[in-house]
């Protein structure tokens, strides 16, 4: 269950202010909680200790941070219940994606705990000219210094630990903006940061609404930027960030590909893939929303891949039955169900779902989708998955590039030459080979291209983003 109320912290303190901020149980749309509010002057503040903290969490040495992040796994798993319950109101998550949520967040902290004391450099021979003779390089990695977060409302734990995690391993001081609508998950992070040595002012997680907290990303103290959310969001903050990196984590409308020497394990393809277009209701920016099936199966795949969609349980994500939970708002799962009303319209046929009461949306499935249909060619974030046929492999490579974003994309086929021409010309972050799009464990890299994003998390790869590279030359006279 939920405190009655939650503080925000402000320079690794508890603050609470106000209760200004609702945060509903997105099930029942009851007040589950209320939160501290942040407004510009707590983030300027937060901004301004960040920025004292520099130089003391540049110096907290990697043993240090690496005991910080170990602190927060402890606490994690002792506080594992409270931590996926939490998530299951505020998020609306069923129960058994709010654990498994949970079990990644531990992944991501673990990991950034090993890494943390892996933070290398290299020698370098500069003597490639005789005008270099006697010279030699070496690269360490610095500490970027202030970082301002910004974490989405579908995984309110796990995304902020892709910031948070490799942000205190990097020896970053940061600023965290939680999604105002699932702000729980970051606060009991925070909580738990709070237990720690790290330096004064090392982090403040402050939930704001969007139109107050401009300074999260126009604020020039700040050194990087790190956004995870939607497109327009995204590219919009990135025009305002001025000098500062940027990172974006953005959305797609990943697609997957089955090939006909699938036919003998068609059902495990299919469990797959409605996992990857169902679960958490397609709020996931990996979520399966294009199926692309060679013609010699599609009848078939359609046929048990519709029956099997049929049965996923909706209702109370508290329930362990519950496959299908809300969507985080009524509005949301209205925006979606008039696109799927738009692309019936326009010709499309309903293969299942396309029901709404309030923010539960039905597993919705829709073949002959036009490629302009919003439902196909913008980023659905909902339980709807769109199928068709192809009959060159090529061909389906060519569709699933046909789009504005390349985040992930999944080919289900034996053939490793095929495979091999996937991910060669892919335009995407990432192609996975034998299962969904949506599969990932929190060490890879992850990250998109085109309007998918820029950069790439994963700890390692999000720690080469927050430390600049500082070089030593040394010349020998000898
Ligand atoms: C996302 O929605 O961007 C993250 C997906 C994941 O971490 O599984």
């Amino acid at each position: 269950m939920l405190k009655s109320s939650y503080p925000y912290y402000l320079a690794n303190v508890a603050k609470q202010p106000n209760t200004d901020l609702e945060v509903t149980d997105k099930y029942s749309g009851k007040v589950a909680t209320r939160v501290a509010l942040a407004d510009s002057k707590a983030i300027d503040a937060g901004i301004a200790a960040a920025v004292a903290a520099a130089e003391p969490m540049r110096e907290f040495a990697p043993y240090q941070r690496q005991a910080v992040l170990e602190h927060c796994v402890r606490r994690f798993r002792e506080r594992y219940d409270e931590l996926a319950m939490a998530l299951c109101i505020e998020a609306g998550k069923p129960i058994k994606d709010a654990r498994g949520e949970v079990t990644r967040l531990i992944d991501t902290f673990k990991v950034a705990a090993e890494e943390a004391v892996r933070i290398n450099g290299e020698v370098l021979n500069l003597e490639i000219s005789a005008r270099a003779k006697g010279y030699r390089g070496f690269t360490r990695r610095v500490p970027i210094g202030p970082c301002s977060f910004i974490s989405p409302f579908n995984f309110p734990l796990n995304l902020a630990a892709h910031k948070v995690a490799p942000g205190i391993a990097a020896g970053c001081p940061f600023v965290l903006k939680p999604a105002s609508r699932t702000p729980i998950g970051a606060l009991i992070i925070g909580e738990i940061l709070a237990e720690t040595d790290l330096p004064k002012g090392a982090f403040s997680i402050l939930p704001a609404h969007r139109d107050g907290a401009d300074l999260f990303t126009t604020d020039e103290r700040l050194k990087l930027l790190s956004f995870t959310g939607s497109p327009a969001v995204g590219w919009d903050l990135k025009a305002k960030a001025g000098k500062k990196k940027v990172v974006l984590e953005l959305g797609g409308n990943a697609a997957c590909v089955v090939e006909a020497d699938q036919r003998d394990r068609l059902d495990a393809v299919i469990e797959r893939i409605i996992f990857g277009a169902f679960y958490q209701s397609g709020q996931s920016c990996i979520g399966v929303q294009r199926i692309l099936v060679h013609a010699d199966i599609y009848d078939e795949f359609r046929k048990r891949f519709v029956a099997a969609t049929g049965k996923l349980v909706a209702g109370d994500p508290k329930d362990e039955k519950t496959f299908i939970g809300p969507m985080i708002d009524e509005k949301e799962a209205k925006r979606l169900d008039d696109w799927i009303q738009e692309a019936v319209k326009a010709g499309a046929k309903l293969l299942c779902g396309g029901k709404r009461d309030g923010a539960m949306l039905d597993a919705t499935v829709l073949e002959q989708v036009g490629p302009d249909q919003k439902v196909n060619c913008m980023e659905a974030f909902g339980p709807v998955a769109t199928l068709q046929p192809y009959t060159e492999f090529d061909q389906a490579l060519k569709i699933v590039d046909d789009s504005e974003f390349g985040l992930q994309a999944g080919i289900f086929c034996d053939d490793i030459n095929k495979a091999m021409r996937a991910w060669d010309r892919l335009d995407v972050g990432g192609v996975v080979i034998g299962d969904v799009p949506s599969f990932r464990v929190d060490n890879m890299p992850y990250g998109g291209v085109k309007d998918s994003g820029l950069g790439r998390e994963g700890i390692r790869y999000a720690i080469e983003d927050m430390t600049e590279l500082r070089l030593l030359v040394v010349r020998d006279h000898a």
